[in-house]
């Protein structure tokens, strides 16, 4: 498996992921009428892919999984979803989000979401932040206790549908010696 940045020719592949994913991965957690609810609050940010903070794992010459980390205030959510906000996140005094983690359900329990968490990890600790915070969907939260994270608080995100949607704020401290930050993309022209 080989993990790099994502791109906007990536965009037509990610979205594919990301609905088998919410479509299949979510049914042991979520009753139907909540899964079709989360399309709203879940997807894909093409805002991470400007940032270049946004990360595919490709394996078998297919997406096998993705997710990214963010240096913005939006906590969770995709393009289309209310309550974005794009406000730089002040590294001394706030904590970087993780965000948008899917795998193909072909590819699930291979570490797939183990190894993007950790590449966003070690880039947020070289950006100098020293704490990540998440928003959690019930299928997300095995993968973020695995990997460090501890739940804040649950709490019921509000749908279009009227349809509320449970999830879970986690956050994780980082330890290790901050390395050589990469430079970020600058944002581009989000136009496709
Ligand atoms: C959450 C998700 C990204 C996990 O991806 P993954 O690539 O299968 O995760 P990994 O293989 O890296 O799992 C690492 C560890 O997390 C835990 N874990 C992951 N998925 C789990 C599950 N369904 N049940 C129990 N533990 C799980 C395990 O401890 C696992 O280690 P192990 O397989 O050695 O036991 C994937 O299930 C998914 O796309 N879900 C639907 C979309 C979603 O909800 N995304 C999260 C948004 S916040």
């Amino acid at each position: 498996m080989q993990h790099r940045r994502a791109t906007y020719d990536d965009v037509p592949a990610l979205e594919c992921l990301m609905e088998a994913a919410i479509c299949d991965l979510m049914r042991d957690f979520l009753t139907a009428e909540q899964i079709a609810a989360s399309f709203a609050i879940m997807g894909l940010d093409t805002r991470l892919i400007d940032d270049g903070t946004y990360f595919v794992i490709e394996a078998e010459g297919r997406l096998a999984g993705c997710g990214g980390w963010s240096r913005r205030a939006t906590l969770f959510g995709g393009d289309h979803s209310d309550g974005r906000n794009d406000e730089l996140l002040d590294p001394a005094r706030q904590a970087a989000r993780i965000r948008a983690m899917y795998t193909h359900p072909d590819f699930v329990r291979m570490g797939v979401g183990r190894t993007i968490l950790a590449r966003c990890e070690g880039e947020a600790a070289s950006h100098g932040f020293r704490r990540l915070e998440l928003a959690a969907t019930m299928a997300g939260i095995p993968l973020y206790r695995a990997c460090g994270y501890s739940e804040v608080e649950h709490f019921l995100a509000e749908t279009p549908s009227g349809v509320r949607v449970p999830l879970a704020r986690m956050t994780k401290l980082l330890t290790g010696e901050p390395g050589d930050p990469e430079p970020l993309i600058a944002p581009t022209d989000r136009t496709r």
